[in-house]
């Protein structure tokens, strides 16, 4: 009934009884080394997301010889953020375009392809492999379907949903579900004979409401469902308007679950509710928005709960999956879970009751003066650890990179506002997000040395700016589709986000409109599909995109000339979408020169002890090649992709854009051991593992985060001579 060990490598002396421990630490004492798995047959490590390899093959005395054991080329560009499982001699990962491959994972050579239609790039974070002994599925996501393949083969197994796939966004709505989106984009859990799922959902109306579902792994079929934004009668309905779950969605998991099997307790961090940045219609705390919840794995039925944002408009999603782990509390060991956060802070409870390990302390925050907003009085503040990003932009700490870029930074900050956390945005007014949209911590996730207790953090530590303006009518359908749908990550005025969000200004010389109209309904990399946009809407949109205005044709194909309410019918965003403010777009806050405009660190990582909430080290974590060759070293830079450690004594990361480097460093110091180049950034979290007792670390790289770097994707395994 629970999973078993499967790895091929692996000493049967296992047996249910010490996994039943529910931790690593009992079964290597108790058995010594041998028992040490050899897979990686999880995402993260592990069900309890640690992270973490017991072996000791490469460790801190020799990673330093590491050498590339082999490479695999899928021929494909895009992003890649795949945390790879390894499982006996096969290596399961996908390619940019969502193929799910097999590999050997000694050679790199491919045992079997499966493409599920070519069309995906949505971030595709991992994969489940169950088995019971006798018969193994491996559950790969692929755009809005959950495929169950035989992983001898990457055959689909047919007796499982529809056809070998079920999609996940039936049972989620009564409409047309082909006008939805959801996609799995980080694998859920397995629990006995459940697949335990979230999905992505938009950031934008309409969207789906973002219930936790466990299916059934034989048949598909669903167990058990939590709403994660509660119907009429049920617990936390209260905290938003009457009827309000109607209108409102998201509220979903899609940074990944773990399972305290032992316990049959799930946790699950959940996002934001639409629309992310201006929550008038869902004025009150909005639970299960922003939250961790303890589910019954067996049920679904909620155990505790923690909302880490109250009414959140700030787009403070939990970018990751918590981490299972057990500390010493006076002389006793505590299990816990921990969670990070996108403005950087760890909170740690009590995992059987929720209990905060470190005192939270409910801190007051400034009121909103937008008409129709209304914040929560106060937010969640842990007393301990010491946030591992810098939360509060001051003018000492804008940049000296050079004189034009300081004087450019004092000009540009003198215009926004900047006061630390949780200040609700203005109209027509930027406001910092620091650290930034994008954490903080991301969906790379943490590390913990279970023998330790303590938690490798990789953060993001640039300022960002956001601000709403009023949604005027008046506009064609191509600019209100537009603003309402794109704006948000490409901008009003449709410059983007350099390395975050591409512009698209004379996007027309480089996408044709059947390009365009691809990426628009199947979505790519974090941008989400707008399956809605068709026909006059869809004309009418391309052609605002080449003109940047609403020409008169544009206008007459969709008929939008007449009064606002047909406006909004016929641009497909309906009546509720047209918030009366919208978004103005996620903007770092750059020099001219497209570097941070603060002094570095831009990116970190650090080890913090939870048994005492203290920090043991922090690092600038990447720099910027043409900086550094220029003198600046270190500064740090954008990173994306987690951590793993290892009993060996090493942490082992990529993540760090521009550079394109993994690195190795000495647990315990922080001291860089080993760094390597890739053909690619790592944008993913590695994965190490044994076979014919040669162990190796693979990472997996991709081009898209950096536009004028190469082009391009690869795993890369790495060994010891
Ligand atoms: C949540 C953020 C988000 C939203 C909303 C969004 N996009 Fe995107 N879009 C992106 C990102 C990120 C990329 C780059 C994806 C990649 O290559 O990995 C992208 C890429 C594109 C591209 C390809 C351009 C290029 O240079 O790669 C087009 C065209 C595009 N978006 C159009 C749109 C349109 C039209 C809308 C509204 C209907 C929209 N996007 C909404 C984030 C977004």
């Amino acid at each position: 009934m629970r999973r078993v060990w499967w790895g091929i490598g692996l000493v049967a002396l296992v047996g249910g009884g010490l996994w039943l421990t529910g931790s690593r630490r009992v079964i290597a004492g108790a058995v010594g080394a041998q028992a040490v798995r050899q897979d990686w047959a999880t995402y993260g490590g592990g069900v309890e997301g640690e992270r973490y390899s017991g072996l000791t093959q490469i460790n801190a005395a020799n990673v330093h010889q590491l050498e590339v054991a082999w490479t695999f080329d899928p021929h494909e560009e895009g992003g890649l953020q795949t945390n790879p499982l390894i499982v006996g001699r096969t290596l399961y990962g996908y390619t940019p375009s969502q193929k799910v491959i097999a590999l050997d994972g000694a050679t790199g050579k491919v045992v079997w392809t499966f493409d599920p239609g070519g069309v995906g790039r949505q971030p595709a974070r991992g994969l489940s492999y169950w088995s019971d002994g006798k018969s193994n599925i491996l559950f790969a996501g692929a755009l809005s379907n959950l495929y169950a393949l035989d992983p001898a083969t990457g055959k689909v197994i047919s007796s499982f949903g529809d056809g070998g796939r079920i999609d996940l966004r039936k049972g989620l709505t009564e409409g047309d579900v082909s006008k939805e989106f959801a996609a799995l984009t980080t694998p859920g859990v397995l629990f006995k004979d459940m697949i335990i799922i979230g999905f992505r959902a938009p950031e934008t109306k309409p969207a789906l409401h973002g219930d936790i579902r466990a299916f059934d792994v034989h048949t598909g079929a669903l167990r058990w469902t939590f709403h994660t934004i509660p119907h009429p009668g049920e617990y936390g309905y209260e905290t938003w308007p009457k009827g309000a779950w109607k209108v409102t969605g998201s509220a979903n998991n899609w940074a990944g679950m773990v399972l305290d099997e032992k316990r049959g307790m799930l946790f699950v961090p959940t996002g934001s509710a639409v629309t992310d940045f201006y929550g008038d219609d869902r004025i009150g705390n909005d639970l299960f928005a922003n939250t961790l919840l303890a589910l019954d794995a067996n049920t679904g039925k909620r155990i505790w709960h923690f909302q880490a944002v109250h009414h959140d408009i700030w787009d403070r999603d939990f970018p990751s999956p918590p981490v299972l782990l057990t500390v010493q509390r006076n002389g006793k060991a505590v299990d816990a879970v921990a969670q990070t956060t996108k403005h950087g802070f760890v909170f740690l409870f009590e995992r059987a009751t929720g209990k905060p390990l470190f005192p939270i302390e409910e801190r007051p925050f400034p009121g909103s003066n937008v008409p129709g907003e209304k914040t929560s009085a106060t937010q969640p503040i842990p007393s301990a650890p010491a946030p591992y990003a810098r939360q509060l932009l001051t003018a000492e700490m804008l940049t000296t990179r050079t004189p034009e870029a300081h004087a450019l930074a004092v000009e540009e900050f003198s215009k926004i506002r900047s006061e630390g956390q949780f200040v609700p945005f203005s109209v027509d007014k930027q406001t910092v997000v620091f650290p930034g949209f994008d954490g903080g911590a991301e969906w790379g996730g943490p590390a913990v040395d279970p023998r330790s207790g303590v938690i490798y953090i990789n953060s993001n530590d640039i300022a960002w700016t956001g601000g709403l303006t009023e949604n005027k009518a008046g506009g064609g359908v191509g600019s209100t589709v537009y603003q309402n749908q794109c704006a948000a990550c490409h901008g009003a005025d449709r410059k983007g986000s350099p390395g975050a969000f591409p512009s698209l200004v004379s996007v027309d010389q480089r996408f044709s409109d059947a390009a365009i109209t691809e990426v628009v309904h199947n979505g790519r990399g974090r941008m989400p599909s707008f399956p809605r946009v068709t026909d006059a809407r869809l004309e009418a949109l391309l052609n605002y995109l080449k003109t940047g205005n609403d020409p008169a044709a544009g206008n007459r194909a969709a008929g939008a000339r007449d009064s606002s309410s047909k406006r909004e019918a016929e641009s497909g965003v309906a009546p509720a979408v047209m918030a009366k403010y919208r978004f103005t777009g996620y903007r770092k806050f750059l020099d001219p020169d497209g570097y941070p405009a603060i002094v570095p660190p831009w990116g970190t990582l650090n080890a913090i002890d939870l048994n005492t909430g203290k920090y043991l080290w922090k690092i600038p974590l990447g720099e910027y090649p043409e900086l550094a060759a220029k003198g600046m070293k270190n500064t740090g830079s954008e990173n994306y992709g987690g951590p793993i450690v290892t009993a060996g004594g090493v942490v082992i990361i990529s993540a760090t854009i521009f550079d394109r480097k993994i690195r190795a460093f000495d647990s315990r110091t922080g001291n860089l051991l080993w760094e390597a180049s890739l053909p690619y950034a790592g944008n993913a979290t590695p994965a190490t593992y044994m076979i014919d007792g040669k162990q190796y670390v693979v990472i997996a790289t991709s081009g898209a985060r950096d536009r004028k770097g190469p082009q391009g994707a690869a795993y890369v395994a790495f060994a010891l001579p």
